[in-house]
């Protein structure tokens, strides 16, 4: 199909939306519900009003602004991703997906391309863990597998619930209304950079991927008896510190023990108590993270940790706590969409290899709800969640390309 992708456009709508951050430029700290949360909402919906799309939010903040097809009774066809952000993070994670899915809808309304089937843009309300400790909850929601008693349950560092901080920023209605029903959508395709190194590698500009990384994440506290650094010899110690480093090299062999090179595992946090420099930690608290395309690999390696945890806490006479924050299966992408997708690509004349997201992304549990499908294009060095995060106009304007000619094609059919 004939059109045109105004790549300058948005390029400028990307360092604009990049502006609404709590740190300087190039860095981007976006986290949900803040104040550059929100203002950055207003703008995107600003921009969905403009390009004549119906805009509406739900009771958590997921936004869906949707260009009414011929058929509007049909399930409708739809893409989007998030726009919220890690601290010290990059300006294309997520808005990409999001600014990119707005361009290819206004590049086939620029072409006089009429819908039958209608086309929405979804902005997912958060898909990083920052603010509740867990990922994706708003297509979590969406998916059901969040609700009601999640409202009062999540809650942000500071103790404030999802229901304090949602109304807060002026999302009201019980949550128990954002579950969307299954076939709502005929299907779901995500355009995100890769945050890998792969297609920059290979020199070739589009991704399809054809399975999502299943994470599941723990916190993991561990007790000892602290003490005075100088009053206590180094045989009567039980340093929380010294447990948890045995920990962590503990959690990295176990995920290279798989032999497999989609099995990862990341400490990611570690909160020393009292924090002291003549004192022996008493607490620490830590956050795991551990992925795999195989949920059972996942789960032989989450067991060998637990393993190694028994034996460090008895060694060393320290307490270890581990609570499962969530653990969710691999998301398989719908081999008709893979196949569309491909044809995209041939159609824009963009050479794409097929490949694992190790990332997850709102697609994972966009899958419990319609067919999924991911567009991935090269970010510089695979470098992602930094703020010399990248991705050129040129790769974002083919994967919009390949976006449109996707959407056009399913929301004709
Ligand atoms: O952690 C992830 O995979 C995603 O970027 N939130
Ligand atoms: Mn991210
Ligand atoms: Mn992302």
């Amino acid at each position: 199909m004939q059109f045109q992708v105004n790549a300058a456009q948005l390029q400028n709508e990307l360092d604009k939306l990049a502006t609404y951050s709590d740190v300087p430029s190039p860095a981007v700290t976006r986290i949900v519900y803040s104040d550059a949360d929100l203002a950055a909402r207003r703008y995107v919906k600003q921009l969905c009003r403009d390009a004549r799309l119906e805009v509406r939010e739900d009771a958590a903040g997921n936004t869906f602004a949707r260009w009414i097809g011929d058929a509007p009774g049909l399930p409708a066809i739809g893409t989007g991703s998030h726009i919220d952000a890690i601290p010290n993070a990059g300006m294309y994670d997520g808005t990409v997906g999001v600014l990119g899915g707005l361009e290819a809808i206004r590049a086939l309304q620029r072409a006089g391309f009429r819908p039958r089937r209608s086309i929405e843009l979804l902005i997912f309300t958060a898909e990083e863990p920052t603010r509740f400790g867990i990922g994706c909850p708003g297509s979590r929601l969406l998916a059901g597998l969040l609700g009601e008693s999640d409202g009062t349950r999540l809650r942000d560092s500071q103790g404030r619930t999802l229901d304090e901080l949602r109304t807060a920023a002026g999302f009201s209605g019980p949550l128990s209304s954002v579950a969307l029903v299954p076939g709502c959508y005929a299907g779901f395709v995500e355009l995100h950079i890769e945050q890998g190194p792969l297609l920059e590698r290979a020199g070739i500009p589009c991704g399809i991927v054809t399975h999502i990384a299943a994470p599941a994440s723990l916190n993991i506290t561990i007790e000892g008896e602290g003490g005075h650094a100088g009053g206590v010899l180094m045989p009567g110690r039980h340093d929380a510190f010294c447990a948890a480093a045995e920990l962590a090299l503990a959690v990295e062999a176990a995920a290279k023990s798989t032999g497999a090179i989609d099995t990862v595992a990341t400490i990611g946090i570690c909160e020393v108590f009292p924090g002291a420099v003549n004192s022996i930690p008493s607490r620490v608290r830590l956050t795991l993270d551990v992925r795999d395309t195989e949920a059972a690999r996942r789960d032989s390696v989450l067991s060998s940790i637990r393993k190694a945890s028994e034996s460090i806490a008895e060694n060393r006479g320290v307490r270890i706590q581990s609570d499962l924050v969530n653990s969710d299966a691999p998301a398989a992408c719908d081999a008709r969409l893979i196949e569309t997708l491909s044809r995209a690509c041939e159609a824009q004349g963009l050479s794409y290899q097929r490949m694992v997201s190790r990332a997850y992304h709102d697609s994972l549990f966009m899958a419990r709800l319609a067919p999924v499908a991911m567009i991935f294009i090269p970010c510089r060095a695979g470098v992602s969640h930094r703020p010399d995060e990248y991705a050129s106009p040129r790769a974002i304007a083919n994967g919009v390309r390949v976006l449109a000619e996707t959407l056009a094609e399913l929301s004709a059919g």
